[in-house]
């Protein structure tokens, strides 16, 4: 279990799809295990991250251009790791971020002009770090929608944009997973949240001891 090949674990999906009770159950199962273990998230995850989270996650939904939240995302993305991830790698703690690049290569990336291109080239030159293992979890998009508008948290900017918003980013995120194979493994979200967990702890167990 000390095998790193699975040190930085990202979770991605739509909004409302789960993955943040996943990562808290994954975070408390490796804990248990005795896995020095960091959970974080994004936007956010870091005071500067936070900062530029509530200039992104609230308000009118068209505030921002798709290429304006690219270069936010990035700078948010960008206080994240050095502040955060990378002096906890560093530490040997074994780190769980609820999103990160792939969101932006799906939210800001796929779905509102194809901006890919920048995404992929923006990460490439200031961030320059993929997860070694990413867990997409899918999900009904309007199953899922409705569970992020039930937490009606003030944060909904990005569930505003509505249901075929979410069907895009559904799509997208599938897709994403053809994109990077070696390290993308696809879930199905439309179970219990404890089933879902075993499912990730027994996929994760066997990568880390391969
Ligand atoms: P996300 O982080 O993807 O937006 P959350 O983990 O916050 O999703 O879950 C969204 C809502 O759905 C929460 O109210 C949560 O309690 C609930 N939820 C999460 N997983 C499940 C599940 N497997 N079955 C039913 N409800 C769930
Ligand atoms: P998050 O708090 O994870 O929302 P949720 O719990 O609803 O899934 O993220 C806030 C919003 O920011 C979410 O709608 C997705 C969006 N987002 C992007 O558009 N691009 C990004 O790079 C990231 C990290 C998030």
């Amino acid at each position: 279990m000390t095998d790193p090949a699975a040190q930085f674990i990202t979770f991605e999906g739509i909004d409302g799809s789960g993955k943040s009770t996943q990562a808290r159950l994954l975070a408390d199962r490796l804990r248990a295990r005795g896995i020095d273990t960091l959970l974080t998230r994004e936007p956010g995850g870091s005071d500067g991250a936070e900062d530029i989270r509530r200039l992104l996650v609230e308000g009118e939904a068209h505030r921002w251009s798709a290429v304006t939240e690219i270069l936010l995302f990035n700078a948010a993305r960008r206080d994240h790791l050095e502040k955060t991830i990378e002096p906890a790698l560093a530490r040997g703690q074994t780190v769980i971020c609820d999103r990160f690049a792939d969101s932006t290569r799906v939210y800001q990336g796929a779905t509102r002009g194809d901006l890919r291109l920048l995404a992929d080239r923006l990460h490439e030159l200031t961030i320059g770090r993929e997860p070694d293992l990413t867990f997409i979890i899918e999900m009904d998009p309007e199953v899922a929608l409705a569970r992020g508008l039930a937490r009606n948290s003030g944060e909904d900017r990005f569930e505003s944009f509505g249901l075929e918003f979410q069907n895009a980013l559904a799509r997208g995120f599938h897709a994403l997973a053809g994109d990077f194979p070696g390290r993308c493994v696809l879930i199905d979200g439309a179970r219990s949240s404890a089933a879902i967990a075993d499912d990730i702890e027994t996929r994760l167990l066997a990568r880390m001891t391969r």
